[in-house]
């Protein structure tokens, strides 16, 4: 979409991940600014703050406004969105274009009515006053429940959003169903391509083998794999750090959900992967070459570079190698190390459930 938003993956961390519906509250949000500015992450560019679903009181108010669930949030959500940019970060929000939202239907979610439906001008108007910077409008069964189209229920809150003074950054999620990278870029700043990514590595790799099928992004307008699973559920630095490589090469926005241990930390706070990430040379990465347990994904860098990811899936170490022509200078982005030259290709051996990540550069 080009509403002057998104010119490189937007960056930031997103409760939902983390603390799900039931342990969203302003406290963890706060926690969570505070944390991306202690940490780095902000000045590494992890600026979006986002509440995801559970934040809405269980009925709108008398006129019909949108306004947060009192017990979770009495200060309610101006006052959170100025903690947020008194840090110097972005405040982003949930909504749905339907009757309601997905943990209404999925957890018991115990609201009615809440889902934007007949209200986009209204809740676009209320977001803007809280301070809003970021908009997550997730699909949410609005076909099933309410008879809606995607792309004209997404075009929808589009135009209520660019009616407003403040610019808001809209993210659109439908999972990848209606394969929304062919009609996106017109609606979204960017848009899930697939469903929700678990902390686990079939659910990585499956999302990695689904990601082959889509077409680029560009700025302004990114693909989704949806949010980082680094720092959750039980995935190794190993798998964490090749999903953190291949959202990078994939120019993938990098939403982080945990409140950082020290490797996932070190995951996402790697200077030269999200270098890479927030670099567009003409092309989000795509897959040059597959077997059955190994991948090769390619991009191609703005200064005339190359970006690689050796990507082992299965279970022992894998020899991979890749045909990249020419004559690069190559350096290894989890090592931090030059490691030689390359006249035509380049390989490593990688570990099980891994992944070498490799940057090219002219010589
Ligand atoms: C489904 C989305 O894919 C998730 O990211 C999250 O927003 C939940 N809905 C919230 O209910």
């Amino acid at each position: 979409l080009r509403n002057g938003l998104a010119a490189t993956p937007p960056m930031g961390w997103n409760s939902w991940n983390q603390v799900g519906c039931d342990g969203l509250n302003e406290q963890v949000v706060r926690d969570a600014a505070d944390t991306l500015v202690s940490t780095g992450m902000r000045d590494a560019g992890y600026r979006y703050v986002v509440v995801d679903d559970c934040w809405q009181d269980y009925t709108r108010a008398p006129d019909g406004s949108l306004r947060p669930n009192p017990a979770r949030f009495p200060h309610g959500m101006a006052a959170l969105a100025e903690y947020v940019h008194q840090r110097g970060l972005l405040f982003g929000i949930y909504a749905v274009p339907g009757s309601g939202t997905c943990a209404m239907y999925n957890s018991g979610y115990p609201a009615t009515g809440i889902g934007s439906l007949g209200h986009e001008r209204q809740d676009a108007q209320t977001f803007e006053a809280w301070g809003v910077d970021f908009l997550k409008y997730d699909w949410c069964y609005a076909d099933t429940h309410d008879g809606l189209d995607e792309q004209a229920a997404f075009a929808k809150m589009r135009d209520e959003l660019q009616r407003l003074a403040r610019p808001i950054l809209y993210s659109i999620s439908e999972y990848g169903a209606q394969r929304p990278w062919l009609w996106g870029r017109a609606i979204a700043n960017m848009w899930r391509t697939t469903n929700d990514l678990t902390p686990d590595w079939s659910s990585i790799t499956d999302t990695i083998e689904q990601q082959a099928a889509v077409t680029t992004g560009s700025p302004g307008a990114w693909n989704d794999p949806d949010m980082l699973q680094v720092g959750d559920g039980s995935l190794t630095v190993d798998e964490e750090r090749a999903h953190f490589s291949i959202w990078a090469i994939l120019n993938a926005p990098l939403f982080s959900g945990t409140k950082p241990s020290a490797s996932a930390l070190s995951t996402l706070l790697n200077h030269e992967v999200i270098a890479v990430d927030q670099d567009f040379g003409g092309s989000q990465g795509r897959r040059l070459a597959v077997t059955a347990t190994t991948d090769v994904w390619g991009k191609p860098l703005s200064d005339g570079g190359y970006a690689l990811v050796l990507l082992n899936r299965g279970g022992t170490p894998a020899n991979i190698s890749a045909q990249v022509g020419g004559h690069w200078s190559v350096r290894d982005l989890w090592q931090h190390k030059d490691t030689g030259t390359s006249d035509g290709t380049v390989g490593a051996n990688v570990p099980p459930h891994a992944a070498v990540m490799l940057r090219l550069s002219p010589r």
